[in-house]
């Protein structure tokens, strides 16, 4: 994120002297990426950043996954996995639970009603939409508040924590990748402005506010960091509470972006999805489809063509309105469909010839589309709907 942030107390000369009211010295960290050759951020913090006093293993939940084989399209209904009351107890880190993941990218679902432990991810960006609920994330950087529609991007290794809102579940859709999450490089000036044909800028991204002092000794934070078989934890205990941090500076930091800021690219003919796109990370995109105005060629047909991903499996999320091109399948609010590489895929039966004269869609869903296979988490095989892969022949096995 190259847009320049400050907050808090700083000294006016970078690796100088910033020094307490009571004459003691501040202690800088520099947060960077890629080595010393990215975007970075200078942080001034009350204690020795770098301390610890116990560190020992922390047991994710399931982080298991198995290959989509047979090889079909999908239908995961992720409001299935947290029903009663249970989510008053689960927090919005350790409740997730993982739907699809390859090794550049992992989805999990979390309904919430807890506060989360401290927590960091050590693998990469994290990409968190809040599908409904609110909540505050308090950070390093200083709080967020946060609602629905809200993508909230968390830099990898950003200490925080997930405070939701006391009222009503919090439900997060949670893409963890392995890379950095940013937007799009064609979005972007060679100098990292966001240029005049996103279809978003600046002025639509909240930065935290702050800065966030804690007191408090002997605490604990959750680090989900690389391991020989993929994804491991480790719960540290630190010395002083890490939201000591009187002031900050730089180009990186957590920011939330909210999903009804998306200006829609539309068209006389339908318009591919990398128009819907709003970030990327390694071997993978975020596209969302907002409402919007559709195709307007006197011909024009507004659903999607059929259409073949050779490249890519494509994870779409429906978080609102009517999806038109999946009426007839039983997609509905929560669900996601998992539409492989290898497989061609299109509108429902009838919903082809349905759109045309169409002028607006009231939708509203995320894509993931990933250029590694997808595999199914635990969550995933727990939530699917069966008959979906099915539902453009109107047949299936057996029947
Ligand atoms: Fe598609």
């Amino acid at each position: 994120m190259a847009h320049y942030r400050q907050l808090g107390s700083i000294p006016p000369k970078r690796h100088t002297q910033h020094r307490t009211p009571e004459g003691g010295l501040y202690y800088e960290e520099l947060m960077g990426e890629e080595g010393f050759s990215s975007d970075s951020s200078l942080l001034y913090h009350r204690g020795i950043p770098s301390a610890i006093v116990d560190a020992r293993p922390w047991e994710l939940p399931d982080q298991s996954t198995s290959p989509n084989l047979p090889l079909v399209p999908r239908h995961l209904k992720l409001h299935s996995l947290f029903e009663g009351e249970e989510w008053k107890d689960t927090d919005a880190v350790a409740g997730r639970r993982l739907v699809l993941g390859n090794g550049d990218v992992r989805i999990s679902y979390v309904v919430a009603g807890a506060p989360s432990e401290l927590y960091r991810n050590g693998l990469g960006d994290e990409c968190v939409y809040v599908e409904s609920g609110s909540a505050t994330v308090e950070t390093v950087f200083g709080t967020l508040e946060v609602g629905q529609g809200d993508y909230v991007i968390i830099p990898r290794a950003t200490t925080h924590r997930w405070v939701p809102a006391p009222d009503a579940p919090l439900r997060a859709y949670c893409i963890e990748a392995n890379s950095h999450i940013t937007p799009p490089k064609r979005y972007l000036s060679r100098f990292g402005q966001l240029l005049e044909h996103a279809p978003y800028c600046e002025r639509d991204l909240r930065g935290p506010v702050g800065p966030l002092l804690v007191e408090g000794t002997d605490v604990d934070v959750l680090v989900k960091h690389r391991g020989s078989n993929g994804v491991v934890g480790t719960r540290y205990t630190v010395p002083h509470h890490p939201f000591d941090v009187v002031g900050w500076d730089g180009c990186l930091y957590p920011y939330v972006f909210n999903i009804a800021d998306f200006e829609p690219i539309t068209g006389r003919i339908h318009q591919p999805p990398p128009a819907h796109q709003v970030f990327e990370g390694h071997n993978f995109v975020i596209c969302n489809f907002v409402p919007r105005k559709v195709d307007y060629h006197p011909l024009s047909i507004p659903v999607p063509y059929y259409h073949a991903n050779v490249d890519s499996d494509e994870v779409m999320f429906y978080c609102g309105g009517d999806y038109e091109a999946r009426k007839g399948s039983g997609i509905a609010q929560g669900s996601i469909s998992l539409h492989p590489g290898g497989h061609t895929h299109g509108p429902q039966p009838g919903a082809y010839e349905r759109s045309i004269g169409a002028e607006f869609f009231d939708e509203l869903a995320v894509m993931v589309d990933t250029f590694r296979p997808l595999e199914l988490g635990e969550a995933g095989t727990a939530s699917e709907d069966p008959g979906y892969a099915w539902t453009w022949s109107g047949r299936g096995p057996g029947r």
